[in-house]
């Protein structure tokens, strides 16, 4: 399988998002990544559910849906009714892990599991094969434009190595700091899909750079 590329709609314009959209659904992205955050389990509040729905209606590219939320197992349901297509927990909320990712998938999505950069890749051991998605997250969590973790790469090739001798189908995904400068390593080390919000929307031209990110 070739990378896939998910631009970030954090770093988008939120003041125009239905053409942030229609631009993003034209282009050669292949997922919409998009950051929930509560300023709980983050220093920060992005959007919820209403945002995702409203933005739905403007594509039908996969929605990756990140949640940066406390108790994520509350809102499921909610967010599969917003339009989510992927719904990533974090780790480290999630108390009932293999609940939620059941609960998830009963939903009718595909289920992730997102990592800080302190949580080490091996905590996942037991459940990998249960996992559609983990995101690797290479900044800590809560804004985009910060730099990326240089250990991420040790991350993903420890991943990499479990998800092959567990014989799992999950895909890696890098979140945080991507640009065209690390993208190629990151893809050597084993990842699949490639977040990227910064790079992407405060660049001049951001379907050429989504090309450039797609060919790397
Ligand atoms: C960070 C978010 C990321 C963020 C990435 O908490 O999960 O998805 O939007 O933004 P950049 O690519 O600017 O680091
Ligand atoms: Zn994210």
């Amino acid at each position: 399988m070739s990378h896939l590329i998910a631009p970030s709609i954090l770093a988008s314009d939120f003041a125009n998002l239905q053409s942030e959209s229609e631009m993003l659904d034209k282009s050669n992205a292949d997922w919409f990544h998009i950051d929930v955050m509560d300023g709980v389990f983050v220093p920060n509040i992005s959007f919820g559910m209403p945002v995702i729905k409203a933005i739905r209606k403007f594509s039908k590219k996969t929605f990756d849906v990140h949640l940066m939320i406390v108790e994520p197992q509350k809102y499921i349901n909610d967010f599969k009714a917003a339009g989510a297509d992927i719904l990533t927990v974090h780790y480290e909320v999630c108390n009932h892990l293999h609940r939620t990712l059941q609960e998830i998938k009963a939903a009718g999505m595909k289920a992730g599991v997102a990592l800080n950069p302190h949580t080490n890749v091996n905590v996942l051991d037991d459940i990998i094969q249960d996992i559609d998605l983990v995101c690797i997250m290479s900044v800590n969590p809560g804004f985009g434009g910060q730099s990326f973790i240089e250990n991420t790469y040790n991350k993903v090739s420890a991943l990499k190595e479990m998800i092959n001798q567990k014989k799992s189908s999950a895909l890696i995904e890098i979140d945080g700091g991507v640009t065209s400068a690390n993208a190629r390593k990151l893809l050597d080390s084993g990842a699949d899909v490639l977040v990227a919000g910064s790079f992407v929307f405060k660049s001049n031209d951001p379907i050429s750079t989504i090309n450039d990110l797609k060919s790397v």
